[in-house]
């Protein structure tokens, strides 16, 4: 289990016989036997029968630490938020399954019932929806902050200094109690990072910020503040609206991924919400995670740049000496197709027939698709697409410049990030979190005076 000594399987069903001096049992109880001496550690199972072994009395019981680099392996947290299941490619958000969501809901929507447990009534709807309205404003002050940035700066730095710089211009209110206060920031932040998203295209354009409008519904609003002009008024297609909220409702949530367990981790110390969403902006901006959407892009283009032959592309991404990777391919946790990259695929070719729109980059990605699900080296590493492998083309499509790829990713998980930081923080369990390490540096030696050293 630990990794450390190696085991065989004992001649028990479910035992495993030590040849060494770590044991470990596990059927209605976990014994854990090391050195002779035995430590019990709950087994805790989750509603889909999913077992874990609690490991947090470990070390007080027996001054042994797990190491698992890169967390594959640890659970951070009980949480009731979503559901996933990479090797049967399962994605539910409160139970409700995403290939539903997708279908018969929209962003605001899955946002409520991410952010409280529950689809809202219609009239539940329409409050919520009211308050992302009234709230879609962003003080005029910011404006001045927005317009310092160096032209080129990337989006991502912008929008997560803005949305850190939101405590500011919006300071705790004293006179409401914590839970109003908390309400108030959630729905702040949906509603102003969307116009804040659009307001920093704008701005980086050289172009007059449009405002939002109070007769559009959420999609439609971001679309049209992004493209809306004085000299050319933008035409709201619905297609492009229904597009744009099933990209939103397939990243709003994704459990204990890279930028969540930075919204967690940082929100942990108890700093303002604003801050740990400010945390996890900046871990989703990584070429690895949310930035994976542009990188796909960029490479798709340089296949078309070199003449749209795939294989050179697939023959790299296999060479262990050659760091080039195959961008939205792979996932810790999927070892399947991701379920969302399957809507994605279909939303895309949907979308792209019935506005018309022909985007040779498709063509190269269905074709570089084809060939690495027949390659056995893909097929081993269980490397198969993720979200991000045709939400660039979505994206193109709906005329998203490349560098706000992430951005939109950043707007969809914010009801995700928001309701693990609302959970952890209503978690009766809850601590600070702070991992511990195994020390292999230097062991004890003393000072050298500078002049004595070589
Ligand atoms: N292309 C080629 N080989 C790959 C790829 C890929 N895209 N992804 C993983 N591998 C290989 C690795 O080289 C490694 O091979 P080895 O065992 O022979 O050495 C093996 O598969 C396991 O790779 P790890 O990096 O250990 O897997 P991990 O779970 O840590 O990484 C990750 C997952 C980061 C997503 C990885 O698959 C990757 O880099 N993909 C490309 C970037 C990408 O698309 N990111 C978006 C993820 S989805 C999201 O964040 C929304």
């Amino acid at each position: 289990m630990f990794g450390m000594i190696p085991c065989e399987k004992g001649p028990i069903p479910g035992e495993y016989q030590c040849i060494e001096r770590i044991r470990l049992e596990m059927s209605r109880k976990t014994r854990l036997i090391v050195d002779g001496k035995t430590y019990e550690l709950p087994l805790v199972t989750g509603t889909e029968g999913e077992k874990a072994i609690d490991i947090s009395s470990l070390r007080s019981q027996s001054g042994l630490i797990t190491l698992d680099v890169g967390f594959a392996n640890t659970g951070s947290c009980k949480s009731s938020i979503t559901y996933m299941d990479g090797e049967k490619g399962i994605l539910r958000y409160r139970g409700i399954p995403i290939e539903q969501l997708a279908e018969r809901s929209t962003f605001v929507e899955t946002a409520y019932l991410l952010i409280n447990g529950e689809l809202p009534t219609r009239k539940q709807l329409n409050n919520f929806s009211v308050l992302l309205n009234d709230h879609s404003l962003v003080h005029e002050d910011m404006r001045q902050f927005f317009e310092n940035f160096p032209r080129g700066a990337h989006p991502m730095g912008i929008l997560s200094s803005m949305v850190n710089a939101l405590r500011a211009f919006y300071p705790e209110i004293p006179e409401i109690s914590e839970e109003e206060e908390i309400n108030v920031t959630v729905t702040r932040l949906l509603s102003k990072v969307r116009t804040m998203a659009a307001m920093s295209y704008k701005i980086s354009r050289g172009h007059k910020v449009v405002y939002p409008r109070h007769d559009l519904t959420y999609a439609a609003n971001f679309l049209n503040m992004m493209f809306d002009s004085p000299v050319r008024p933008y035409r709201i297609e619905e297609e492009y609206v229904d597009a744009l909220n099933v990209f939103w409702i397939l990243h709003a949530d994704h459990e204990q991924n890279c930028s969540t367990a930075a919204v967690r981790l940082v929100g942990s110390a108890r700093v303002n919400l604003y801050a740990a969403i400010s945390a996890g902006i900046c871990a989703l901006w990584g070429p690895l995670h949310g930035g994976a959407n542009q990188a796909v892009i960029e490479m798709l283009m340089v296949i078309e740049e070199n003449g749209g032959d795939v294989t050179p592309f697939i023959e790299r991404a296999k060479d262990k000496k050659d760091p080039f990777r195959l961008m939205g391919f792979g996932h810790r946790v999927y070892k399947t197709y991701d379920p969302r990259a399957k809507i994605m695929k279909k939303v895309c070719d949907r979308l792209l027939k019935k506005m018309k729109i022909s985007d040779p980059l498709l063509d190269i990605a269905r074709k570089l698709e084809e060939v690495a699900l027949k390659d056995s080296y893909f097929k081993d590493h269980d490397l198969y697409p993720n979200v991000d492998f045709y939400t660039g083309i979505v994206l193109r499509a709906l005329g998203i410049p490349l560098n706000m790829f992430t951005v939109m990713f950043a707007i969809g998980r914010l009801p995700g990030w928001i309701s693990q930081w609302k959970e952890s923080m209503d978690d009766p369990a809850w601590r600070l979190q702070r991992p511990r390490q195994i020390y292999v540096g230097n062991g004890k030696r003393d000072y050298v005076p500078i002049d004595k050293r070589r």
